[in-house]
């Protein structure tokens, strides 16, 4: 292969992964106000992150005295070069490793503080990157999100503790749902639009794309979330319900046993039985007061064994309600839940 060629198809590559998104000092800030209590004498490891660039090392080394931690290790990937975008061209990565011995006054500098380099490219699955997972109680990044269900179950398979950044539609993925039906995932604090800096290669897409005045291009994502197994106040804080229940204004759906709930604020207070609501309910879940039953993914009966081929637009599994004239509408996804309370 040619070197220009080679070049593009390593380009094309990035472009369909689209996994360069840089997390702003501010979203790791206001995120992790909510989490103080959790990080005292604590290792936390960032295994997606090159300590040169990335604002979670600048978020947990600035205040690394304040959180009281242990230690804080960073792993890059792929890349040695002091370059916001990971050219992820190198087989090399760097790490690097502090113990909050920074000299009155100073800034925590990476290149005081000591570049190390790993062996291996710093995939967070290699054995150096293992290792050190293994080594720290607390994991906090944004992970390449084309990894996601595989960097998700590596933690939870590894019985780590983290906050990490994710697309809420992930909660519907048959192998992240179950761990959040489980209770051994939950949403963080803040959820919704959150806006990164991409690489210059990265194509304009729509209207969540721009370039500031500095030519720097940003994306920004209006379904983003933080995923963790660390308590928050905000788990507990119970969601007021107003709403009376009336089988005209809440139909059951015709291929699952639940009422059609959709928007949590709509929940009824003095419903028993299974509800389905749609998945931003997650973040107002609070574990005392609702419990997780499943998805209509898996939950929904197929249409095929209730209703005539032509009734219904067909798809994977989802809840349909009846239109009342023999066709059915087909819903989005859902969360089916039951009130504890009620
Ligand atoms: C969404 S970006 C976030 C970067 C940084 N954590 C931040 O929040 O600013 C994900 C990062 O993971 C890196 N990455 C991609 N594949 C990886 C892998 N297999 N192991 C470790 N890191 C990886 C990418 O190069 C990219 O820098």
């Amino acid at each position: 292969m040619t070197k220009k060629v080679k070049n593009q198809s390593l380009g094309k590559a990035r472009e369909a992964k689209q996994d360069e998104f840089y997390t702003q000092l501010s979203d790791i800030e206001n995120e992790l106000k909510h989490y103080r209590n959790h990080f005292k004498s604590k290792v936390v490891y960032c295994n997606c992150d090159d300590p040169r660039v990335s604002n979670f090392f600048h978020y947990f080394s600035y205040n690394f005295e304040k959180l009281g931690l242990k230690k804080l290790i960073t792993t890059s990937y792929k890349s040695q070069e002091r370059d916001l975008f990971s050219r992820n061209d190198s087989e090399h990565a760097v790490y690097l490793e502090y113990k909050g011995t920074r000299g009155k006054g100073n800034v925590p500098d990476p290149e005081t503080i000591g570049i190390k380099h790993l062996r291996g490219d710093g995939d967070f699955r290699s054995v150096e990157s293992v290792a050190l997972l293994k080594k720290a109680d607390i994991v906090v990044t944004n992970p390449p999100f084309s990894l996601f269900r595989e960097y998700l179950a590596q933690l939870i398979t590894n019985d780590r503790k983290f906050l990490i950044v994710g697309n809420q539609n992930a909660v519907s993925y048959n192998e992240v749902f179950p761990f959040v039906k489980d209770g051994k995932i939950w949403l963080g604090h803040n959820s919704g639009d959150m806006a990164f800096k991409v690489p210059a290669y990265y194509p304009p897409r729509d209207t969540r794309y721009w370039v500031d005045a500095d030519g720097q291009k940003w994306r920004s994502m209006g379904n983003t979330c933080w995923f963790t197994n660390l308590d928050i106040a905000k788990r507990h804080e119970e969601l007021i319900l107003y709403k009376e229940y009336s089988p005209d204004e809440y139909p059951t759906y015709a291929n699952y046993n639940a009422i059609e709930v959709g928007n949590a604020s709509n929940i009824p207070r003095n419903f028993k039985g299974a509800m389905g609501v749609s998945v931003t309910f997650l973040s107002k879940f609070n574990p005392d007061q609702f419990e997780i039953v499943g998805s209509s993914k898996t939950l929904a009966k197929p249409m095929s064994a209730l209703a005539k081929k032509g009734t219904y637009s067909q798809g994977g599994p989802r809840f349909y309600l009846s239109n009342g004239d023999g066709t059915y509408q087909r819903l989005y996804d859902r969360i089916v839940i039951k009130n504890k309370q009620a």
